[in-house]
């Protein structure tokens, strides 16, 4: 079986089969999905996703696109939130200067606030970066916390850094483009039992379906394109990222 460690199942693109769509993840060998939040205003969708598949398991946080404005209340409703015994993670936080969607320094300032009270929580973090390497890695390295990369699209030095610290690196639908060298080399690099496989849906469509609306339903090809670059059989990669992800994200039910 296969674990999706990043969805977006609440996502309005799913509003007209989102059911039809979460009831076929068993048949098609998708055992586990941890649905990831970007801001407070999902919390209660994603919530309602949990309690009805058993399967999916959440996080709660707030999306670097999502934090201008957040007030100290907004932190509170978050601790509040990553109690519900579904909440396995802090996430997704970070920062994206691709984008740049809100104020650099309040991407850093949200960011460091969240991650600290991930790691108050004893809870993993999910991580976005978006060509804000340096940064968040600096505030990274003021936090003592676990958890993961979210597709990763950092170096093989920067790989280096966030295995030491313990955390995991998730690969997703990159993997498959034509111009993959990059998270190519890095899923080279890192050790088999510290990745973890995603298909952030409804986005990052992988080959050969891109363009298409992504979801669960097409990770096997993130495993197969991962099996390939390790040189291993895809039920390997299945087995050693499932209870990667169990580790991760402390899910022992
Ligand atoms: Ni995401």
């Amino acid at each position: 079986m296969l674990f999706d460690s990043h969805a977006h199942y609440n996502d309005k693109r799913f509003d007209d089969d989102r059911d039809a769509v979460l009831s076929s993840m068993r048949e098609n060998n998708v055992g586990r999905i941890l649905n990831s939040c970007s801001s407070l205003a999902e919390v209660g969708d994603i919530l309602a996703i949990c309690e009805k598949y058993p399967f999916v398991y959440a996080s709660v946080g707030i999306h670097p696109h999502e934090v201008a404005g957040l007030t100290d209340a907004d932190m509170d409703a978050l601790i509040k939130y990553a109690a519900y015994p579904k909440v396995k993670a802090i996430g997704e936080i970070g920062l994206d200067y691709y984008y740049d969607f809100s104020p650099r320094a309040e991407q850093k300032e949200w960011f460091a606030r969240q991650a600290q009270i991930a790691s108050e929580l004893k809870m993993p973090v999910i991580i976005h970066d978006r060509d804000a390497h340096g940064d968040c890695m600096d505030i990274l390295r003021t936090v003592d916390v676990s958890g993961v990369f979210h597709c990763y699209s950092g170096s093989k030095e920067m790989a280096r850094e966030i295995l030491d610290k313990g955390m995991y690196i998730a690969f997703g639908g990159s993997l498959t483009f034509k111009k993959a060298a990059r998270p190519i080399e890095a899923a080279s690099y890192v050790p088999l039992d510290r990745i973890l496989i995603e298909t952030d849906c409804p986005y990052l469509t992988p080959e050969p379906h891109r363009g298409k609306r992504n979801s669960s339903l097409y990770i096997h090809y993130v495993a197969e394109k991962l099996a390939q670059i390790k040189g291993l059989t895809v039920e390997e990669i299945e087995r050693a990222t499932y209870e990667n992800a169990e580790k991760c994200f402390g899910i022992t039910e």
